[in-house]
């Protein structure tokens, strides 16, 4: 069964082709990246704009890149929510005319479920197979922070998500304040890597509770970063502007404040484990492409761990129809009159 996945919730145009749920014909991506660098952050009116010049170039590279016809697909699945409404609306409207003009069946899908599925594109064994249900999977990305207990296909509970900013978004502010551009997260890595030592910050536990908050670490990143006079990208404009010694100290602030992340993610997915007795963990979402985040859930979980390859953590189009392929299997109806939904939950 061939599945053409399309994704535009945020700032990646993306469609993709998947057999049969895992095997990628394609998976074509064109992020809007450089556009929104411009302005520090994803500008809504200027993504939706973007995916509608995209995304019939995107479409057919796709179709090219698998060597398949528009008539070889069997269903068309598309990205319903969360996201941006204007940018959802653009994905969602070109699926139905794709859905409509081939006579295919559509399916409407979760974003969120989409970043859980990405483990089901890499080669070999599934997550499925190789870890078992329940599994705890961590959802990070820009617009979310979410434990979600994944007992089966389609069966879900969320355990536990952020009271404010999310991970991602997290990252995003953190390397606007360091003057590192955006998008942050891999901004704040590289500096963290050059770190010779680390600035220590606080961590916000919401003990008792699988709650996450990093508002508040956000805010010691500002007070430290003031501090220690290197608020550049707030304060003094050009990051060009500090010295070496300055340089030093952003990079012990940007690992400290990765490490407190981290720290966080990873003691809070190896609690819900513990508590829900999962068999082990999957990682999803933009922030599982961070190297220290990898590194450190695999070095101390006592269960499997199951992290994609770096360009399936991203928002990509083939998680999208892997999603759906699995939602067909377990009886979802098509439904052509599916709907952007920009605060969509997971669940049925
Ligand atoms: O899943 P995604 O591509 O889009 C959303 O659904 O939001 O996630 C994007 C987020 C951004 O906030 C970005 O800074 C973060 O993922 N991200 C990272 C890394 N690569 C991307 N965060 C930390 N470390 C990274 N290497
Ligand atoms: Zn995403």
């Amino acid at each position: 069964m061939l599945v053409l996945g399309i994704e535009t919730s945020c700032d990646e145009t993306a469609v993709a082709v998947v057999r049969d749920g895992r095997e990628i014909l394609s998976n074509v991506i064109s992020s809007q990246v450089a556009v929104h660098a411009r302005y520090g952050g994803v500008v809504p009116e200027v993504a939706s704009r973007q995916h509608m010049l995209a995304i019939t170039p995107i479409y057919r590279a796709a179709l090219v890149e698998a060597g398949v016809a528009p008539t070889d697909l069997d269903a068309i699945a598309v990205t319903t929510g969360p996201g941006l409404a204007g940018s959802l609306l653009v994905g969602v409207n070109y699926a139905k005319g794709i859905a409509m003009g081939l006579g295919a069946p559509l399916y409407g899908m979760n974003h969120l479920e989409g970043h859980m599925y990405a483990g089901w594109l890499e080669d070999g064994a599934t997550p499925e197979e190789a870890i078992g249900f329940p599994m705890v999977c961590l959802l990070v990305s820009g617009g979310h922070t979410e434990l979600v207990l994944m007992r089966g296909h389609g069966d879900y509970e969320l355990l536990g998500s952020t009271r404010d900013d999310a991970a991602g978004e997290a990252f995003d502010k953190a390397a606007r304040v360091l003057g590192l551009g955006y998008p942050g997260g891999p901004a704040i890595q590289k500096t963290a890597e050059l770190a010779t030592r680390v600035e220590p910050l606080p961590r916000a536990w919401m003990r008792g509770t699988l709650e996450f908050s990093f508002s508040g670490l956000k805010t010691a990143l500002l007070n430290k970063a003031r501090e220690l006079n290197i608020a550049v990208g707030l304060d003094q404009g050009a990051p060009a502007g500090l010295d070496e010694a300055g340089k030093e100290r952003r990079n012990a602030l940007a690992a400290g404040f990765q490490e407190a992340v981290v720290d966080v993610l990873v003691t809070k997915t190896l609690e819900a484990a513990e508590q829900h007795s999962a068999r082990g963990v999957i990682v999803g979402g933009g922030v599982s492409a961070n190297a220290a985040l990898r590194a450190i859930i695999q070095a101390k979980s006592p269960v499997p761990v199951a992290i994609p390859r770096l360009v399936l953590c991203t928002d990509n189009g083939a998680m999208i129809a892997a999603a759906a392929f699995y939602a067909m299997q377990r009886g979802i109806q098509p439904n052509l009159a599916v709907d952007a939904n920009p605060r969509q939950g997971l669940g049925p």
